[in-house]
């Protein structure tokens, strides 16, 4: 069974296998050819967190590939209330063909693959944005024509962006570079999953060196969902890490900014480079849409149907 629970499950070829379904969707949605292979197909969407671009574009997307789109509240299940998430699986197993989950921890929805018989597809958790960061690579080589041979900077937060992006740029052929403070550097596995890609991978304390002739340049919130409280602290330990226009002077020339949104305009980016990559920006926003959909028709028909007998 195919699930998307992390990027690290997926090998090189079916992260490239998925941008390039996703760009062939891209364009028959646009030209108007129907594409709807999930005819009939339910997907369950549990939002344990706040989301726009998330809940629409798996709504929309689920949609358009014919299939029905569920909007499962936490508010409204059971689960908010406690139920376990073993016993959530096993039951929403037998009513939908694959789920879609945003939740704080990463084991949450790994218990739901396991635990479960359809697909688990990662809306987003604490540790990890895999829907996002394909999404980001589809567009990055949308505008620059390839992947390979670029270099990625990523600036701030060492966090769930963060993980899926070293892991997306590196197995995709780009070299990775970020800028993070002391004590908000990624988990040690992902430090060291980055360096096994040996001088293609580097982390540092400064912007602007992290940011020396990169191709592609991403940044994301200081406080992530469920870190309001840490506002404050995390001001203060980001100042200084953020994309303006001096920290662009050292990227290479016709370098792209990407951010997976919401922004914080004169935090993590000035609106200046905002409005200047805009174009960018939303396209990437856009782009959600279509690398979803690639991601449910590689996971749903994937599904090995089992034999009924009556
Ligand atoms: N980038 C992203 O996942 O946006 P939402 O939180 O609006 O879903
Ligand atoms: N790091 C952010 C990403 C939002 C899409 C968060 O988890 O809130």
């Amino acid at each position: 069974m195919k699930h998307l629970l992390k990027l690290e499950d997926w090998t090189t070829e079916e992260i490239m296998h998925c941008l390039n379904l996703a760009d062939q969707l891209k364009y028959e949605q646009k030209h108007g050819i129907e594409h709807k292979h999930l005819k009939g197909k339910t997907l369950g969407m549990i939002f344990e967190k706040s989301s726009t671009r998330t809940r629409v574009s798996f709504e929309v997307g689920m949609t358009q590939l014919g299939g029905y789109p569920l909007f499962l509240s936490s508010n409204d299940l059971q689960i908010g209330r406690g139920e376990p998430v073993q016993d959530t699986a096993r039951v929403l197993s037998r009513f939908i063909d694959a789920i879609m989950i945003r939740t704080f921890e990463q084991s949450e929805v790994e218990a739901l693959a396991e635990y479960g018989s359809i697909p688990i597809i990662n809306g987003l958790t604490d540790y990890c944005h895999p829907c996002q960061v394909l999404a980001d690579l589809m567009t990055i080589r949308e505008f620059k024509g390839k992947l390979e041979g670029l270099k990625m900077c990523f600036i701030g937060d060492g966090n769930n962006m963060m993980n899926s992006l070293i892991v997306g740029a590196l197995r995709t052929g780009m070299s990775f570079s970020a800028a993070c403070p002391e004590g908000y550097m990624p988990p040690e596995h992902i430090l060291e999953f980055g360096k096994s890609f040996g001088d293609k991978f580097e982390i540092v304390t400064d912007p602007k060196e992290a940011a020396k002739n990169a191709d592609v340049v991403l940044t994301d919130v200081w406080a992530s969902m469920g870190q309001e409280e840490e506002k404050k602290i995390r001001e203060a330990a980001f100042e200084g890490y953020q994309v303006n226009e001096e920290l662009m002077t050292v990227t290479n020339e016709g370098c792209m900014v990407l951010h997976c949104l919401p922004a914080h305009r004169g935090e993590e980016i000035t609106a200046d480079v905002f409005e200047a990559h805009a174009d960018e920006i939303f396209e990437e926003a856009e782009n959600r849409l279509h690398a979803q959909k690639a991601v449910l028709v590689e996971c749903l028909l994937d599904k090995k149907e089992e034999e009924i007998t009556p």
